[in-house]
């Protein structure tokens, strides 16, 4: 099997957690960090047994032995730091939300292609067991025509949180950091809605504190999204047929738990999801499936491809505009 060699562009929070997961593939090696600070780069290096340590990203891009970067900087920056890495030649996992805006997503992914170099956004619920286990549920039909959705997602950031929650120049807001999973889900179920409409409660930056969003669809299904950075909520996403729904809980975008009921007839209702069976937080899945299609030499995933992203970040810009919630970058 080809070895995949890995970069990390950005030593944060989310990093350390792919770091560790990457232990979990088959074939892929983590070989170099890149950091601002070297400080930070050599702790995580001590710490993930990477062999290079980078004093800033320049010198990660420029690394020969780095075949993929995982782009792991929030997301104001991942515009910038994707087309350093592209144009680079090297391959790029991005972390979510993939940029600003759909403009800057277009940028990256034209960029891509005119490199020949692989791009994926770094939407790894989509590569989670249980995300295929629902969706296969759904389009059996066992729910019949989905008529509704729910989804929610917030917590309180606990203190020090990073500045890029807040920050707009870094895509603070809790839309892009975690409403984006409300999004992804819905999208994923009833496709790009007909209709939004949306409105935000500021924080004290001006990014959205909390921010809710109704999408309509022409053949009557509604679904409710909301985010939040001043409580604490169940994040959970309910998917409504006409038949029976499904409840994904305690967190549906990597859920432990999918509750199965229906309205007639039966009266049952499931558990159809075990706890994980594999360790690991579930970052694995989207890099053995980036191993794979770099083995194969794609420049596409087919699984998150550059059109799903695109469509992600439209329905991202339209909330925005609907509630009201703009970057410089527009
Ligand atoms: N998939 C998931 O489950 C998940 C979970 C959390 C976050 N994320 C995404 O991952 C990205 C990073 O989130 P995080 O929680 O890891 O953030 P974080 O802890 O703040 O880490 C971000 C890293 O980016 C680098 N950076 C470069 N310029 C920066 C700047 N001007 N300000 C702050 N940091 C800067 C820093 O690394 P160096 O100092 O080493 O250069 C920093 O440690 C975000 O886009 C977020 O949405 C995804």
């Amino acid at each position: 099997m080809q070895k995949i060699r890995w970069g990390v562009l950005g030593c944060g929070r989310i990093a350390k957690k792919f770091a560790s997961d990457l232990q979990y593939v088959q074939g892929a090696e983590l070989v170099a960090a890149g950091s601002r600070s070297h400080h930070i780069a050599d702790e995580f290096s001590k710490e993930f047994g990477v062999a290079h340590i980078h004093d800033g990203y320049e010198a990660l891009v420029n690394d020969k032995e780095v075949d993929v970067i995982y782009v792991a900087t929030p997301h104001g920056l991942h515009h910038q730091h994707a087309l350093l890495c592209l144009r680079h030649q090297k391959a790029v996992l991005c972390e979510k939300a993939f940029a600003m805006n759909s403009r800057q997503a277009k940028e990256m992914i034209d960029a891509a292609k005119e490199e020949n170099v692989f791009l994926m956004e770094a939407l790894w619920s989509k590569f989670t067991p249980q995300y295929e286990i629902v969706q296969q549920i759904i389009k059996k039909g066992e729910l019949g025509e989905i008529q509704s959705m729910f989804a929610n997602f917030g917590f309180i950031p606990m203190q020090p949180y990073p500045s890029r929650l807040y920050e707009p120049a870094l895509g603070g807001g809790s839309l892009l950091d975690i409403g984006i999973y409300n999004v992804f889900y819905v999208l994923s179920v009833l496709g790009r809605p007909d209709i939004i409409e949306a409105s935000m409660t500021p924080a004290h930056s001006g990014v959205d504190e909390q921010c809710a969003a109704t999408f309509r669809y022409n053949n009557g299904a509604i679904a409710q999204l909301f985010s939040t950075f001043s409580s604490n909520l169940a994040t959970e996403a309910d998917i409504c047929g006409r038949k029976g729904r499904i409840r994904l809980t305690p967190r549906f975008y990597n859920p432990t738990t999918a509750v199965i009921e229906f309205y007639s007839g039966r009266t049952d209702s499931k558990e159809i999801i075990p706890h994980h069976s594999e360790p690991g937080f579930g970052y694995q899945y989207q890099a053995r499936h980036v191993c794979e299609c770099l083995r194969q030499g794609l420049t596409e995933s087919p699984v998150m491809a550059h059109a799903d992203t695109l469509l992600i970040m439209e329905t991202l810009d339209r909330i925005r505009h609907a509630a009201g919630i703009r970057y410089e970058a527009d």
